[in-house]
């Protein structure tokens, strides 16, 4: 019996609420809890999209705008970042005026609901983002739809490990050790809803079938790390 909603405005008002709360503790957890690795996937990720300079990137579900900082020590390019929860935006934009980086900017908002033009948009990320939403389906579509033709989606998310060994130290780590370790630090019950959804978050296959039946021609995954992280790339033609 599942502890959580991970479906509808249930799931959205309860996420909102959540990264509203634990948004002070946010990145401090992240890198901890994941030993690092969260920085070095983001970074992989990053590879994998092929960023050409002089393109517009939206970072869908930005948090605190790692994504788009770690692009932009690389790239030419500007970034705009939109999340449901209006503590995690006013965090990235601290991030942004302390690290006195030009080319980004963050607004609060939803990825179901776009605030900008069809066509407009070169590339779309979202990183650990997509599992939180409520409607997959509706957030795809809008996804190709602010895309322009030719554009890119890339999703990182956490995965079912694909090795049967990992899989097991990975269930254990996730679903007992990392919810007590992080009850110190922050909202408790966030990191039990961090297990439970990546059990409930869509095969690797079915995303990438959702990723198609949305509109785009192509879609690809790659796994990082056994399996942990799964990097997908949707594809608009032109
Ligand atoms: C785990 S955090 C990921 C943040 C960041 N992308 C990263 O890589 O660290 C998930 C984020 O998704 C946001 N989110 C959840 N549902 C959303 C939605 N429907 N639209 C926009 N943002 C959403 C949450 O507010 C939260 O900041």
């Amino acid at each position: 019996m599942p502890e959580f909603s991970h479906t509808g405005n249930v799931k959205k008002e309860f996420v909102r609420k959540m990264f509203d709360d634990i948004s002070p503790s946010y990145d401090f957890l992240n890198h901890f809890l994941s030993f690092g690795m969260d920085i070095y996937w983001r970074k992989k990720f990053i590879q994998k999209l092929n960023i050409k300079n002089d393109i517009s990137i939206l970072d869908v579900a930005c948090g605190t705008g790692d994504v788009g900082f770690e692009i932009l020590k690389r790239h030419s390019v500007s970034v705009t970042g939109i999340d449901l929860s209006p503590k995690m935006v006013e965090l990235a934009q601290k991030k942004s005026l302390q690290k006195k980086m030009d080319n980004i900017s963050f607004i609060e908002g939803d990825a179901e609901n776009l605030p900008f033009e069809s066509n407009s948009i070169d590339c779309l990320t979202i990183s650990y983002g997509f599992r939180n939403i409520s409607n997959y389906e509706k957030a795809l579509e809008e996804f190709y739809r602010v895309l322009k033709p030719g554009g890119k989606l890339g999703i990182l998310e956490f995965s079912k490990p694909t090795s049967k060994i990992i899989g097991f130290i990975f269930k254990i780590y996730f679903h007992h050790i990392l919810p007590r370790i992080a009850s110190f630090f922050s909202r408790s019950d966030a990191y039990r809803y961090l297990p439970e959804s990546v059990d409930f978050f869509p095969s690797r296959h079915d995303i990438c079938r959702k990723i198609i039946y949305s509109g785009f021609q192509r879609a690809e995954l790659h796994d990082l790390t056994f399996g942990v992280s799964t990097i997908f790339l949707g594809y608009k033609d032109e």
